[in-house]
């Protein structure tokens, strides 16, 4: 719901459980007023603030919406521009608002030169979530040049330091939780890599005293896979602002006369505790953000063949792993990299997408065939944004690369990056999947992306320093037209394992591969980091040979992680004896029994691995009749953990039955929840998965 109070010339957001509350002051500036629990209308007010000396101006002591650079504002800014005359100094003031069901717009302009900046929001009542952006339109007759454009700005209540949570991570060790405290100062995280990267998540998450269940939790995602900058500083006055949007560095955009220009959106929200940001913002994306092709369907349990064959892929052994796959109840056949172009090592055949006639002298459809005779569909991968220099597509086209005339592009994994702001590059690209996808029964695209930019000269750009923004548009729009045109296509993004995940790239595919990394016992650190913010199903999860890398852990236990999120198998099935086969089997067969919990359900985190030696999840379906509960320790200290395990999220009112350990149990939701049962955890190989329901 949005109301607007003419007198005082402010807007009322509410959501279901909380009030964003801005204005407009009498000199036409944007004034933050509140945000958090839900107050009376009228009690807002504009908090008179005087300059108390010469090097602190009022203006500096505001909290907006957005920040414009000049003035006495020496606070972060949210938008810098060049105006023609060189002037670099916006002053924005009302103009006028616009309010459509949950959507509002409000519009200011600047006081002398052509620039309108639109602040739109967008309430998603149910979800606890709104949505913010930012649009800038040049409405005169000379070139306007932006050096920053953040999505939005936030200040948050309290004068008390915040924590802020991101993760920190590399390639295979991706969302690993950091908690920084912010006292004074500023904190930032970001990429400057040309996209999202595995080292820290473009978004915020700040809170006080909070934990899993209670305490005030603020937080703003992005939905933008380029180069992204989250930036948070308390002031001397103790306030603490974010701003968050594209990246600054390296960065400008001219809009010409007439040309607008909408950032990237932001999703924001209040909860309390940390188990209720992620599960408003996993329904919220489930609903209200995924391609809706697939946002309300079950993923398929897949089978992954990199980890088994690498780069050596041929029909018939492709065929020996799915006739293995199928038998364990696997649902989708994905051949991994190497059935391309020159492709036998990472070395080359990037950019040539046609069938490796020596590993498939008989094409592609051999294999599908096989496959879908198998009862399975068929998925394949691709790196579309990448080139071998080793590549016909390279000797033909090395000026599709980004690069610059005189200087040497530098590879990493022997590949360089495809300008994909160029037209004839995107054609390129969009002409090969398209090719791939009409001739042949492809059901499924894992697409990868194995190198962050460099060398970023993009000559048919006016504005090469907008690169990351094109580049990224423009892989999205072809994601969106090949959906468009194949809508049973799932896809799945994929950059070295987690590199691109963020809510930018959810609104477009399907699902994403978490990280290369699948031993079990890391994954329990790497799948907690990635349910903080984004959706679980989307989270894909292999069960492969990686049996611990520190420490062993058994396939059941690798099964038990894995089925947290997406479930895949991804190992050489060839060397699996009769009993492991039979474990996948089982195992796979549960999950189909559960998935639609994990996919679709509440996640309540109870206990955590790195504090309480012991995870446990439970996954609740939204009507709380069912619920899944997965227990996992790889030993824990003094030989034995004996815990009460209190259950979260089921109706108090109702009664579920349960078997944990041989004991069978039938109690009321509220004794689950307040009492709880013994558990004794022992050994290194814990893992145990109880299925609960109402009687
Ligand atoms: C990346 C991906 C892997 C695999 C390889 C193939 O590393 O993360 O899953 O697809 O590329 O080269």
């Amino acid at each position: 719901m949005i109301q607007y109070l003419e007198k005082s010339s402010i807007f009322i957001l509410e959501t279901k459980n909380t009030q964003y509350v801005f204005g407009i002051d009498k000199a036409g500036y944007n004034r933050h007023l509140h945000w958090g629990d839900k107050c009376s209308a009228n009690d807002f007010e504009y908090a008179d603030i005087s300059g108390e000396n010469s090097y602190n101006s009022m203006l500096d002591e505001y909290k907006q919406e957005i920040t414009p650079f000049g003035s006495t504002m020496y606070r972060e800014c949210a938008i810098k521009a060049r105006f023609s005359d060189n002037c670099r100094e916006i002053s924005m003031h009302f103009e006028n608002y616009d309010m459509d069901g949950d959507i509002l717009k409000v519009n200011f302009k600047d006081d002398y030169y052509p620039l309108r900046i639109t602040l739109c929001y967008e309430v998603y009542e149910a979800y606890d979530i709104i949505k913010r952006t930012v649009t800038l339109e040049n409405i005169g007759a000379d070139n306007i040049v932006f050096d920053r454009i953040f999505s939005a700005e936030f200040s948050l209540p309290s004068e008390k330091p915040y924590t802020f949570r991101n993760t920190n991570g590399a390639w295979g060790g991706e969302f690993i939780q950091t908690d920084t405290v912010l006292d004074g100062g500023n904190l930032v995280y970001e990429s400057r890599r040309g996209a999202s990267n595995h080292n820290a998540s473009p978004y915020f998450i700040a809170y006080q005293n909070a934990d899993e269940n209670s305490g005030d939790v603020y937080f703003a995602s992005l939905a933008y896979s380029g180069n992204f900058k989250v930036s948070a500083g308390r002031d001397v006055y103790a306030v603490t602002r974010i701003s968050i949007g594209m990246n600054d560095f390296d960065f400008s955009h001219t809009l010409l006369p007439g040309e607008s220009f909408c950032a990237p959106p932001v999703y924001c929200g209040r909860a309390r505790g940390f188990g209720e940001m992620s599960r408003n913002m996993n329904r919220f994306c489930v609903d209200c953000l995924l391609p809706k092709q697939f946002h309300d369907k079950p993923l398929p349990v897949l089978y992954n063949s990199w980890e088994a064959t690498g780069f050596d892929v041929n029909a018939k052994h492709q065929t020996e792993l799915a006739k293995i796959a199928a038998e364990m109840g696997v649902e989708l056949f994905v051949m991994d990299d190497g059935w391309f172009g020159k492709r036998n090592s990472d070395r080359a055949g990037l950019g040539d997408w046609f069938v490796n006639p020596e590993k498939f002298p008989n094409g592609l459809d051999e294999l599908i065939e096989n496959v879908n005779r198998l009862g399975m569909d068929f998925g394949i991968w691709v790196e579309p944004e990448m080139v071998n220099p080793d590549s016909d597509l390279y000797r033909q086209h090395p000026e599709w690369t980004y690069h610059y005339a005189h200087r040497n592009a530098d590879e990493l994994r022997n590949q360089l990056v495809l300008n994909m702001t160029r037209s004839d590059v995107q054609t390129y690209i969009f002409n090969c999947l398209d090719e791939l996808l009409s001739k042949h029964n492809i059901k499924y695209i894992k697409w990868d992306m194995n190198r962050p930019f460099s060398q970023t000269g993009a000559e048919n750009l006016q504005n090469p320093q907008m690169y990351s923004y094109l580049h990224t548009m423009a892989v999205y729009n072809i994601v969106d037209k090949l959906k468009e045109r194949y809508p049973h296509v799932q896809f799945e993004s994929c950059a070295s394992g987690g590199g691109r995940c963020d809510l930018g790239a959810i609104s477009h595919y399907d699902q994403v591969w978490t990280s290369d990394n699948t031993d079990g016992i890391d994954r329990m650190t790497i799948q907690k980091g990635y349910s903080l913010l984004h959706p679980i199903k989307t989270m894909r999860a292999w069960v492969t040979d990686i049996a611990g890398i520190n420490k062993p852990c058994s396939l059941d236990f690798r099964f038990n992680i894995a089925m947290q999120g997406s479930l895949g198998i991804g190992g050489d099935l060839t060397k699996y004896t009769e009993e492991d086969l039979e474990i996948c089997k089982k195992n796979i067969a549960f999950y189909k029994s559960v998935r639609n919990i994990v996919q679709f359900g509440d996640l309540y985190r109870i206990l955590d691995i790195e504090k309480d030696e012991v995870l446990c999840n439970e996954y609740v379906s939204t009507d709380k009749t069912e619920s899944i509960l997965f227990l996992a320790a790889n030993g824990t200290r003094f030989y034995k953990k004996k815990c009460n395990l209190r259950f979260a999220g089921l109706d108090a009112h109702k009664t579920y039955s349960f078997t944990l350990d041989g004991i069978e149990y039938k109690k009321g939701g509220a004794y689950l929840m307040t009492v709880g049962i013994p558990i004794y955890v022992r050994g290194a190989d814990y893992n145990r998965a109880v299925v609960l329901k109402t009687v």
